[in-house]
């Protein structure tokens, strides 16, 4: 099995990745869960993450608290998306599973130094505060990192928390900045791919009709999600943006992508947190990123259902 690394601020949809992610255990195995400030503060996202872990029954990963803010900008959260626990929509147990003593850049580090060489996958779901810190305290786990998959940034779907700005990559640009210009091998789900794994309807009725605790769970997670902002997800549903990094790792050939130059920018506030993206080629920069830009959707839905079915 694929060894992966967790990455998270949960939130609705990361809980819903998180799920995904257990629920495979022949095709990922999670060596940890490790938890940043982003959706809600740290305090937050560490219990979610614990609730998401204990909800799939799976109390024995090991689920880590990182870095409390980003590099260099005040913490901007999403209570209005995610409701004030992050985790609004179903009653979910407090969890009684530990946090970890180590801090999550430490354990980040840690395994990377332990393993062999690219043989771990980051998987960033929220700010990727802990990816570059852990890059700038250890600069030599760089090269043994397997790959990122990471859920952030757009280019001709525009920005969700600014015109031109995606909510991870604004909540703390300067550490973007480094994970993309760190040279690792990197995928990168943009909300013009995220925007077509809209949870319709239907697929929230079939979600809700697996009919296990965790079917009905994930149906309250994404029902809730589905209320921010009606009027522009409409009949059509919420996007849900980070299972699709899982799902790329579970079956790849539901995305489309293309490789190119993105770059970050951290200068201007009108445009903080933009993944400005050489679609085209304009300029001589060498592509750094996989952008995934089209999603077999109801394939994607497919696997989710089938692999939550599983829990
Ligand atoms: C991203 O921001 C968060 O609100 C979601 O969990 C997702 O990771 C979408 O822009
Ligand atoms: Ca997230």
């Amino acid at each position: 099995a694929g060894q992966i690394i967790i990455d998270t601020d949960p939130g609705q949809d990361d809980a819903v990745a998180i799920l995904l992610a257990l629920a495979c255990p022949d095709a990922l195995e999670v060596l940890g869960i490790t938890c940043v400030a982003g959706n809600v503060p740290l305090e937050l996202t560490t219990i979610n993450a614990r609730i998401i872990c204990e909800l799939a029954d799976k109390g024995d990963v090991p689920v880590f608290a990182g870095c409390d803010r980003p590099l260099g900008r005040d913490l901007v959260t999403a209570e209005h998306v995610h409701g004030r626990s992050g985790l609004d929509g179903p009653t979910l147990p407090a969890p009684t599973m530990p946090l970890q003593d180590k801090h999550a850049v430490d354990f980040i580090i840690d395994t990377l130094r332990e393993r062999p060489a690219k043989s771990v996958t980051l998987v960033p779901i929220g700010p990727l505060t802990n990816i570059a810190t852990a890059f700038k305290n250890a600069p030599d786990i760089i090269e043994k990192v397997k790959e990122i998959v990471l859920m952030g940034g757009a280019h001709f779907a525009q920005g969700n928390v600014t015109p031109v700005a995606e909510f991870n990559i604004h909540v703390d640009p300067h550490a973007a900045e480094i994970v993309f210009g760190a040279g690792v091998p990197l995928v990168m789900m943009p909300l013009d791919v995220t925007h077509k794994a809209l949870v319709t309807r239907a697929r929230n009725a079939a979600i809700r009709a697996i009919g296990t605790p965790v079917g009905r769970a994930v149906a309250e997670l994404t029902g809730f999600f589905e209320r921010y902002n009606p009027d522009r997800y409409g009949e059509d549903g919420a996007p849900l943006h980070d299972p699709c990094t899982i799902a790329w790792l579970l079956k790849p050939d539901l995305f489309k992508g293309r490789r190119v130059n993105v770059v970050i920018e951290t200068q201007s506030e009108l445009t903080m947190g933009m993944t400005v993206t050489d679609w085209w080629g304009c300029t001589d920069r060498p592509p750094n990123a996989t952008f995934i830009h089209d999603i077999d959707a109801n394939g994607f839905f497919d696997l989710l259902i089938e692999r939550l079915a599983r829990l």
